[in-house]
């Protein structure tokens, strides 16, 4: 059996007795990390399943749409959720707000890059303005019953690069863990995530770091913690398409050599996802949700291509699960796409 991953020895908080067993974690992400795909990504042996981040103002003034997005009520399961904002107050009364309810730890988004959310100041904005990310912080700290945490990039961009700076004030200020994406806000989504920066940021602090950031099957996580010695690992786009990742990630852990999962399994957990979306969001956004895991689903399989384009182009839920079930039947997409010649 070869040797367990490495990790490094660090001061887990006495609140989460669990932590020290958590290693494969769901990362939140807005209109795909939802109960139904949560749950599914669980079977698959994620330790926590992470929901999409929610608007501390949108929760505190009680939109209908923003409370959806943190309904964990009744959840089996570690869970957590995330608020992002850059109100301390509104930040500290979302965090008030969900006492009480079905959550594991909350955490601070102080990463997300995308415009609407960074001109209001908040996500990955924050790391530019650290006083005010540290208000945050305490506000959180301040208003919440369970255990803060908070996810980060490695800075705005690469002449403001200061994860450790900010890694070191989430942990005094009482952070649970730190998890960092290793790109700056500038990067966005290219380049390659800075495993380096992860290992460093591991170096540095002595709470759990979470390494997060292009990992995409059980070799490229077993890189990663081997590389940093992190608690654990987030994943976001591996797991989209590919709930799987998680078991390939527990076969790592447990030492031994993944399983294939067959192209019936696939359809299976495919309409099964397609069932829960819609149930849980509606026929029209059900099906919408589910498109974004099928453009990267069922890869490596002859044909893959043109079978998802008929699942793509299928009316309706319907439609999709009928063609999904007359796949699971077969073990070849190309006779269900007419692809076969
Ligand atoms: C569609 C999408 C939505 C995302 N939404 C969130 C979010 O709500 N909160 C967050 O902290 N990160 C969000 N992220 C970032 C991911 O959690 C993750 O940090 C990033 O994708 C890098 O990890 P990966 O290489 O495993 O995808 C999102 C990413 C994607 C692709």
């Amino acid at each position: 059996m070869p040797p367990a991953l490495p990790r490094k020895e660090t001061r887990l908080d006495p609140r989460l007795p669990w932590l020290g067993g958590v290693r494969r974690l769901l990362s939140p992400m807005a209109g795909v990390t939802d109960r139904a795909f949560r749950t599914i990504c669980r079977r698959y042996g994620a330790d926590m399943g992470f929901c999409e981040f929610a608007s501390a103002s949108g929760l505190t003034y009680g939109g209908e749409n923003t409370w959806k997005l943190v309904d964990t009520d009744g959840e089996a399961g570690l869970v957590g959720v995330q608020i992002f904002g850059a109100d301390p107050e509104h930040m500290r009364q979302a965090a008030r707000l969900l006492s009480g309810r079905r959550l594991d730890v909350l955490d601070i988004n102080f990463g997300c890059p995308v415009k609407k959310v960074v001109r209001k100041c908040g996500g990955s904005a924050l790391l530019a303005d650290v006083p005010l990310l540290e208000r945050i912080v305490r506000a959180v700290i301040e208003g919440s019953e369970v255990p803060v945490t908070a996810k980060i990039r490695t800075g705005w961009d690469e002449d403001k690069v200061n994860y450790v700076e900010v890694g070191l004030l989430l942990q005094e200020l009482g952070c649970a863990w730190v998890t960092m994406h290793g790109r700056t806000r500038a990067q966005k989504f290219t380049g390659r995530a800075d495993w380096d920066r992860i290992a460093h940021l591991v170096e540095s602090l002595d709470v759990p770091v979470i390494g997060n950031g292009d990992v995409v099957d059980g070799e490229s996580y077993r890189r990663l913690v081997g590389h940093t010695r992190c608690h654990g690992v987030m994943i976001g786009r591996g797991a989209m398409g590919n709930p799987w990742i998680f078991e390939q990630m527990k076969a790592v852990d447990e030492g031994r050599p993944a399983r294939t999962v067959t192209f019936a399994e696939m359809c299976a957990v495919t309409a099964d996802h397609v069932r829960g979306e819609v149930a849980a969001r509606g026929e029209g956004h059900g099906c919408l949700v589910v498109r974004s895991h099928i453009t990267r689903c069922f890869r490596g399989y002859p044909g893959a291509a043109a079978f998802r384009k008929l699942l793509f182009d299928a009316d309706g839920s319907a439609a999709l699960i009928a063609l999904l079930d007359q796949a699971a039947g077969l073990d070849d997409p190309r006779v269900v796409a007419g692809d076969a010649g």
